[in-house]
Parts: C-alpha cells; structure tokens; sequence
C-alpha cells in the first residue's frame, strides 16, 4: 500500500471521524451536508482508492467493488458508518479480498428509545394531535379528542431480538409491558428471564401482540417479512412499528391492510424504496412516518463515525479492524 492511502468519504459526517482519517491518508469527500452520490457518481469517485468509508445510502453492489478493485491503488476496505450492511455486497467483497465494517453496538440504545417513541407517537396519535392544534382547530378539552391506544401493561411483539430488540424489551419494561418475541435463535432462559422476554413462534406474536416491532437485519430471508399473510394473522386493534429496513415489510400490503382496516396503524422510520414513500401512507392520520432516523442522537452518530474511522486506521496499520464482517479476507 502507498505511504499515504487515498481514502474516498462519500457524504458528509460527524466532524470528529476526519481527523482521525487524515492523520493516516489522504481524504476525498463532499463537505456539503445532505450531498447522496448517486450510483453513477459513485462509481466515477470510487476507483482509485484504498479505502471507502461509505454510508446505508450507498448501493456498494458487486460491479462497484470489481471495478474498485481492479483499479490502481485497488480497493482495500469498505467501512460503512451503519449497523446494517444490506447496502453491500459482503461476499462479492469478499471473493475480492476486500474487507468490510460495520459500527455495531453504539447506537442500540438510542435506536431502542426512537422504536419506542415511535411506539408511543403512533399508539397516542401524537403527530396528529399537534398537527390538528398547529392547524387551529382545538376549541376546548374533550372527552373523545384524540383517544389514542393504552400503551402500559400492553403486549409488544418482538420480530427479531438482537441487540435492539433486547433494548426495546427493557424500555417496555417501564411500561408494565409483556414482552413477547420471535427470532431465528432462541435466547437462553436465563437471557429470556434477564430481558424478561417469553418466546413464540412468529405467527403467535403476531396474533397476540398490540405493538408489533421489528428488529431483524435485512437479507433475503427476511424480504417482506411482514405482508399480507401476517397482517392478516395480526390483532385488527394492533399497531406496526419498524426502525429495521423497509423490504422487511411489504409496503403496498401494509398500505391495504391499513385501508382495510385489518391493523389500526404504523410507526415506520424505514421505506421499502428510501427515500421513496408509498404515497398512500402519506394521507394516512394513523401512520407516524420519520425519515430514517433512529440512531440519530449527535452522541451516537459521532460513536458511528468514529468507530468508521477506527476501522479503516486499523487495517491501515496491519491490524484487525474492530468491527470486520469478513474477516477471512485478513489471512
Ligand atoms: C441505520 O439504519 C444503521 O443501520 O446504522
């Protein structure tokens, strides 16, 4: 590797990640925030560079990592400022020899307390009550304004408990809630008495749950996840949340369940074709619609950036980098 690697940042970040970077190499990026690189854009920047510190919004697709690689210097590591790594092609990376990071941990606890604000927003309508005292119309308390659903003492359903699902499970504890959950992997009895989470197969949460949330990472195994067939096994009086990714859940079913009544409404943070919205949900008063932001704390998002940072000195300097995906690549 060159003296000084060429390192590619492609959207603006926290401040304290370039620093870090350009202690080790030298840094393209665009310092205007907001600025996504669309794919064509991003396959001009990318080649010739030794490493990309990418964000979700980046399609790191196989065609891109091939053309990176083969370029002069060749592509080395992709470090994604994320959790999720949906957005790459890990195991094209990986047939490449490239190595790939993701920033896990950091931001479960502000991603828990989003979901569940979220959660509370949509059950006690609370976009849509300020919406209706903004727009002038409250002339007085009333009995039957804006009747929302009981959060306390409720069921939620867990679809998916990693480290978020976990978070979700304690801060519904506040709530007196009873904490169900499905996932692929089974917790420990002791884990299930510690997060205080009672497992069920999924088509049990989704029947007996009043708060439905998801935090299962998108793969193919988990496309549309939720869609017709599960809205239709869901309580009529039940409520959607996802802070996950979008495909998890099949956004027209959802909009027709929603007109169909056959679930009373939807916190969502993620969109099946970001940041594209099914435009139906947009006149819908019973959905709470947020533009992907649950790990947004400044605290976190900075932990986020760094930890990208770190990843991308540590390969530099010929060790492990944290938090590899692939770490097969390193041998
Ligand atoms: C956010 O969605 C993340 O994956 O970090």
């Amino acid at each position: 590797m060159s003296a000084r690697p060429k390192i590619l940042v492609t959207q603006k970040v926290p401040d304290p990640a370039y620093p870090l970077l350009e202690a080790i190499g030298d840094v393209e990026a665009t310092m205007e925030e907001g600025v996504i690189w669309p794919y064509e854009e991003l396959l001009r920047r990318g080649p010739g560079h030794d490493y990309i510190y990418s964000l979700l919004t980046d399609n790191i697709d196989a065609h891109f990592l091939e053309t990176c690689a083969a370029s002069t210097p060749a592509l080395k590591m992709v470090a994604n400022m994320a959790v999720g790594f949906n957005n790459i092609d890990v195991d094209a990376a990986t047939r490449l020899g490239i190595a790939v990071s993701n920033t896990p941990g950091v931001l479960s606890d502000t991603t828990g307390d989003l979901a569940f604000a979220l959660l509370m927003a949509t059950a006690r309508r609370i976009p849509e009550a300020e919406r209706f005292l903004r727009a002038g119309k409250y002339t007085g308390w009333g009995p039957l304004l804006f009747c929302g659903a009981e959060v306390h003492h409720s069921t939620l359903g867990l679809i998916g408990a990693g480290r978020i699902g976990k978070i979700m499970s304690k801060r519904a504890s506040g709530f007196e809630m009873n904490t169900l959950y499905f996932d692929v992997y089974r917790m420990s009895p002791a884990d299930e008495a510690q997060y205080n989470m009672t497992y069920l197969p999924m088509d049990e949460v989704l029947q007996q749950a009043d708060f439905i949330s998801v935090h299962t990472p998108y793969m193919p195994s988990t496309h549309h996840l939720i869609s017709e067939r599960e809205f239709h096994l869901m309580k009529p009086t039940a409520i959607l949340i996802n802070t996950a990714r979008g495909p998890i859940v099949d956004e027209k079913a959802l909009v027709r369940a929603l007109q169909a009544g056959k679930i009373a409404g939807a916190g969502l943070d993620v969109f099946e074709n970001e940041p594209a919205i099914e435009p139906e949900l947009l006149s819908m008063e019973n959905v709470v619609l947020l533009p992907h932001i649950a790990s947004a704390s400044l605290k976190t998002r900075t932990l986020m950036a760094t930890m990208a940072s770190d990843n991308i000195v540590a390969h530099f300097h010929g060790q492990r980098p944290p938090n590899i995906l692939n770490p097969e690549v390193l041998q």
